[in-house]
């Protein structure tokens, strides 16, 4: 029912060997821990001493106690100090690793992954989870310790004092036990539902901010509200059957305390009364017993700390374990691409598994050729430009450029000759010059010109007042989307590359400034193979073959004159454009 409740045996271990790759740092703040705790268990043995003396009427024996309470309350002090800024590195320190081994493990995933996982639920991992883990490394086990030697100390102290009142008080321990093992995995249960819906949350939040024209300019706010809202009731009901099992736990094992208290006043009073024990020992066991208090409380809380540690801890190492399907085979080579020329040998492709979007292609694409790739949409154009790349891997058949199978090349290299231009832009957050320069970060200025006037965006980006050193927004909200197309074009041109993809890269452009970007780019890329994935007919009549995918095959090629005349499903694509050609 509740797939992260469970937790695999092996995730105890992950966590274990998280903990003590902070050995050290987790040495020092135990050391200080437990110079702390034990502190905290002298306090009621030296007021049984002074209550003692009090009612035995020695009142100048008793400053001695009361400077040592002083002393021990300064060393407590600072070794308490000590502990919260060594508990604090170490849950940082943790904090700091693990967010950088998901970012960068995630660079290293294939496409295939974010295919298969929301973004909301990866920002959950590297935020919240990573937060539990730090709670527990930093401030858990501590706490554990601290509770143990409370524990120890205490016990010790009290059996010096007395072992039947001891044995007496402790009758309450199997009872607090048996209560905090029925109640403590319900709760860990409620707050493995709860993360859940707090990731489906994140990601609705995030769809909602990154779809914000499309919500509002279909009306749909209140639809998405209305969903959001849903979402939100939910985990405000989970939060709060989260909240009231809570409310039951921990004042539930406080009763159990002022149970025990009671019977020490019953019990220890009785014995004080017939002149076995004294004043000052009631005293010291009921002192003993609220000090263990927060403690006994704290056994709970620390299991769910724990519990939170380990969900958090498998889902973090479902990112981190996830294995990248696309990656550098053991003899993998730098090699140069020298001709460009591209060659699919009876390519299956499936994204799920089980669809197949291209079923056995065979294509080739000469050296120095510009083709255009055409087709109904989801035929399987951006696919087939994909796995040139190597963003995905083929089930079967190979892909070849130069001869070479692609998965002979380091992928860093085989990506870096091919300049591609993906449907959807994408802009970074910075100045125009380095989204341009992206790929390669030391070019000069005059390179980045040079390749924006071939892009056609050098009039416009001079146009504006900070030049080349504009930021573009997140999403480059603040350029159009013709413009934000040209300047991922003018992206990859910068790397210089031998064969360029450009992925429906102007069908925002318009038709004029598309031509003379076309002319541009033949000209400056005479000699170097290029890929023209689009459906306008401008473009479609300047390259040298067109290639007619429908539902993932070649079902026509040729030029366009040839298409339009003898072609079946080219000329049925381009009707409605006809009066343009
Ligand atoms: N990341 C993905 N995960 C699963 N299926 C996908 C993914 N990307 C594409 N598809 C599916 O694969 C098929 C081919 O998609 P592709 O993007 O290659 O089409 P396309 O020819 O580029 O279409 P368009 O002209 O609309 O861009 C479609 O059915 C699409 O739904
Ligand atoms: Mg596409």
């Amino acid at each position: 029912m509740l797939p992260q409740n469970n937790i695999p045996k092996d995730v105890g271990r992950k966590l274990l060997k998280l903990v003590l790759s902070r050995w050290k740092l987790l040495t020092v703040t135990l050391i200080l821990t437990s110079i702390v705790s034990y502190i905290s268990t002298i306090f009621p043995y030296l007021t049984r001493e002074a209550v003692n003396l009090l009612y035995a009427g020695k009142i100048e024996d008793i400053w001695f106690y009361a400077v040592l309470v002083v002393v021990l309350t300064i060393i407590q002090g600072l070794a308490s100090y000590g502990k919260n800024v060594f508990s604090e590195y170490t849950g940082q320190s943790i904090v700091y690793e693990l967010r950088n081994r998901i970012y960068a493990h995630l660079n290293e995933l294939s496409l295939g992954f974010f295919d298969r996982i929301e973004s909301g639920q990866i920002i959950a991992r590297a935020t919240s989870d990573v937060e539990d883990i730090r709670r527990f490394i930093g401030f858990g086990i501590p706490s554990i310790l601290n509770i143990i030697v409370m524990f120890v100390f205490s016990i010790a102290m009290m059996l010096i004092i007395d072992v039947e009142l001891t044995l007496v008080t402790l009758s309450m321990f199997p009872l607090m036990v048996l209560f905090v093992r029925y109640s403590i995995p319900k709760y860990r249960a409620y707050v493995a539902m709860s993360r859940n819906i707090y990731s489906e949350m994140t990601t609705a939040v995030k769809e909602a901010a990154t779809g914000i024209k499309v919500i509002k300019s279909y009306v749909l706010g209140d639809y998405f509200a209305s969903n959001f809202r849903s979402k939100l009731l939910e985990y405000f009901n989970m939060d709060m059957k989260t909240s009231k099992l809570r409310a039951i736990i921990w004042p539930s094992m406080g009763w159990f305390v002022y149970l025990t208290i009671a019977i020490i006043y019953w019990y220890g009073g009785l014995r004080a009364i017939s002149g076995d024990i004294t004043i000052g020992d009631v005293v010291a066991f009921t002192l003993y017993i609220l000090f263990l208090n927060r403690p006994i409380m704290l056994i709970g809380y620390n299991i769910v700390r724990y519990q939170r540690a380990l969900v958090a801890t498998k889902r973090i190492f479902d990112i981190l374990e996830a294995e990248p399907e696309v990656r550098d085979l053991p003899d993998a080579e730098d090699i140069e691409i020298k001709r460009g020329n591209i060659r699919f040998e009876n390519v299956w492709f499936s994204y799920d598994g089980k669809n197949y979007v291209l079923k056995g292609l065979n294509l080739e694409i000469k050296p120095g050729e510009i083709v255009a790739l055409t087709g109904p949409t989801g035929s399987g154009k951006s696919t087939i430009a994909q796995l040139i790349m190597r963003l995905y891997d083929p089930q079967k058949g190979r892909i070849l450029i130069d001869g070479v199978d692609v998965k002979r090349f380091k992928l860093e290299s085989l990506r870096r000759q091919i300049g591609m231009v993906h449907q959807d832009v994408f802009l970074f957050p910075d100045t125009i010059r380095n989204n341009i320069a992206f790929g390669a970060p030391d070019t000069s200025i005059e390179d980045v010109v040079r390749v924006a006037k071939l892009a056609h965006i050098h009039d416009f980006i001079s146009s504006l007042p900070k030049g080349y050193d504009t930021n573009v927004g997140e999403r480059g909200v603040t350029l159009s989307g013709g413009q934000r197309q040209r300047l991922s074009i003018a992206r990859a041109l910068m790397i210089n590359p031998k064969i360029i993809i450009l992925d429906d890269s102007t069908s925002q452009v318009d038709a004029k400034t598309e031509a003379a970007i076309y002319d541009a780019l033949t000209k400056h890329f005479r000699g170097k193979t290029v890929i023209v994935i689009t459906q306008r007919i401008p473009t479609l009549k300047l390259v040298d073959r067109i290639i007619v995918i429908s539902d993932g095959e070649i079902v026509e090629e040729g030029s366009f004159s040839d298409l339009i005349e003898k072609g079946k499903l080219f000329p049925k694509l381009f009707k409605a454009g006809r009066e343009e050609i």
